[in-house]
């Protein structure tokens, strides 16, 4: 049975989580196995081959094309040993350009394979770098300026899974697949017969592309069971352009303890776990009560991301306690994160978010059109059309478009950083290598979700949208919530970026970055 009839006959029987779980197990033998991804560690020669390819993958009914990285769809888990070098060997088979970029990873730019990194099709490239930084669970993705968000739709996404001694000697659970599981959550969409319905235009250059089918590693609504004590869940928001807010369905707690850059002092106990496009946390959940439930996301309050289904709660996985018992435990402590430095006398950048107000009316109204008062509903108020209420000279823009004005408007470049769109020639500045930096990003021009990624570094984060960060994003992060305030982060780079090869910062909602919300610097 597929996650829309089961939708279709809760809905019948009333609200789906007010269901005994016990009344859904009929649906239990049809639900998938969750995929686990293959856990590929470098070989005798500390080598890794990728081979970017095309593939099938049937998503309940539809059959779709996909790509994937050594497979069909996704991609493996590289396990990697901080201090041990490492060469990946990149075969693109695509008949497209694509490159091949470490999220999270602090490695020269050089290797880091942003835009510039480009893979011609049927071209190869090998990367050598040397993990030096904590134990984390990061992630690798294409970043083709412009494509990114459709290669990254079409499959392209794996994890990056690094070491150290100090995450060996923890208890954490372990065991790959088992009681360490990663868990990658992406939405998606597909036209009438089956293929992934990817557009970039200009309602998704304004709100992001979004899709109505959630799947976890590639699967519908899947079932993982796992041995009954602790259970680690590796999460990463793969979405193009919709945040999550994780929970469990029986309400029991998640310890965080992980963000995306490592470990966290101590676990935190949440029993709502927002969570940005590209961001990773590691949970850990107590299942020695043997009882089964579902990890969910609950309603976002980000544009157009209420349309239905995800007006209500929707399943992401869910958890089957086994017999046998696991031997991870939560640890009380977790790792040393050091206190901030005195921010006395840092070099400060201003890095100011914008979206040219056509679009900003024109991907409104275009999600309007389209989804009529879902596209509004559970947006908080003032958030919404807010904005336009209060600035009459983007009303007078939204009756010029309606004259005509709007056509011929080039939405590529429609998204900018201090006032300038992308431009792949000209980094914006000079970062000082192993010099910390206090940047202050501001999205006060508008009240979209702006999750901003910074290249070449885990940093801490200062203040979040106006308010100080909540304890499980007090560590180490590489992505930063900015919508409609400012977000201030302390940044530090160890290794250099050339002009040629430039780190990039930009938001991670990736139509945003594909029309222009990204800038490069040079370190
Ligand atoms: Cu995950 Cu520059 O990206
Ligand atoms: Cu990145
Ligand atoms: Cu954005």
């Amino acid at each position: 049975m597929q996650r829309r009839d089961f939708l279709k006959y809760s809905a019948a029987l009333g609200v789906a989580s007010a269901l005994p779980l016990w009344s859904r197990a009929a649906f239990a033998a049809e639900r998938p196995v969750l995929p686990i991804p293959n856990l590929l560690t470098p070989d005798a020669r500390n080598q890794v081959q990728l081979v970017v390819q095309a593939g099938k993958t049937a998503f309940g009914p539809h059959n779709a094309t996909t790509w994937g990285y050594n497979g069909n769809l996704l991609g493996p888990a590289i396990s990697l040993r901080k201090g041990q070098a490492l060469t990946v060997n990149i075969h693109n088979t695509l008949d497209e350009e694509t490159t091949l970029h470490w999220h999270g990873l602090e490695v020269p730019g050089e290797v880091d394979g942003g835009p510039h990194g480009v893979i011609t099709p049927g071209g190869k490239r090998s990367v050598t770098f040397t993990p030096d930084q904590r134990a984390a669970t990061c992630w690798f993705h294409p970043h083709q300026h412009g494509k990114t968000g459709r290669q990254v739709a079409m499959g392209l996404a794996g994890l990056v899974l690094i070491e150290d001694d100090e995450s060996r000697l923890l208890r954490l659970p372990k065991q790959w697949g088992i009681d360490d599981v990663p868990v990658i959550v992406q939405d998606k969409k597909f036209t009438a017969d089956g293929q992934i319905d990817y557009q970039l235009d200009v309602m998704t250059a304004a709100v992001g592309w979004f899709g109505d089918t959630l799947l976890t590693n590639g699967a519908l609504y899947p079932q993982h069971n796992a041995p009954k004590g602790w259970l680690r869940l590796r999460l990463l928001n793969g979405c193009n352009a919709r945040s999550l807010n994780f929970a469990a369905s029986d309400k029991r707690p998640l310890y965080v303890v992980a963000s995306d850059g490592g470990l966290l002092a101590e676990p935190v106990n949440v029993t709502e776990l927002p969570m940005l496009m590209g961001e990773r946390f590691d949970v850990l959940v107590d299942i020695s009560d043997g009882k089964p439930f579902d990890l969910i996301t609950l309603p976002v309050s980000q544009m157009g991301m209420a349309v239905a289904p995800f007006d209500k709660p929707q399943p992401v996985l869910r958890i089957q306690p086994l017999l046998v018992t696991a031997s991870g435990t939560l640890p009380d402590t977790l790792a040393a994160v050091p206190a901030l430095p005195s921010l006395d006398g840092l070099t400060q950048r201003k890095l100011q978010l914008s979206m040219d107000p056509m679009l900003d009316m024109m991907g409104m109204q275009a999600l309007m059109n389209k989804y009529g008062d879902q596209a509004m509903a559970g947006m908080h108020h003032g958030q919404s059309m807010g904005h336009m209420n209060m600035d009459h000279s983007k009303m007078g823009g939204m009756g010029h478009m309606n004259h005509g004005g709007g056509k011929g408007f080039d939405f590529h470049n429609a998204n900018r950083i201090n006032g300038q769109a992308f431009d792949m020639n000209t980094p914006m500045f000079a970062a000082q290598k192993g010099q910390y930096e206090r940047w202050v990003i501001s999205g006060e021009g508008d009240m979209m979700l702006h999750p901003f990624h910074i290249h070449g570094t885990q940093f801490r984060i200062l203040s979040e949208n106006g308010q100080a960060p909540a304890a499980h994003r007090s560590g180490w992060k590489d992505t930063v919530r900015v919508e409609g305030g400012v977000s201030e982060v302390l940044v530090k780079f160890e290794h250099d970026a050339p002009k040629e090869f430039a780190y990039m910062a930009h938001c991670h909602l990736l139509e945003h970055e594909d029309t222009g919300m990204m800038l490069g610097f040079t370190v």
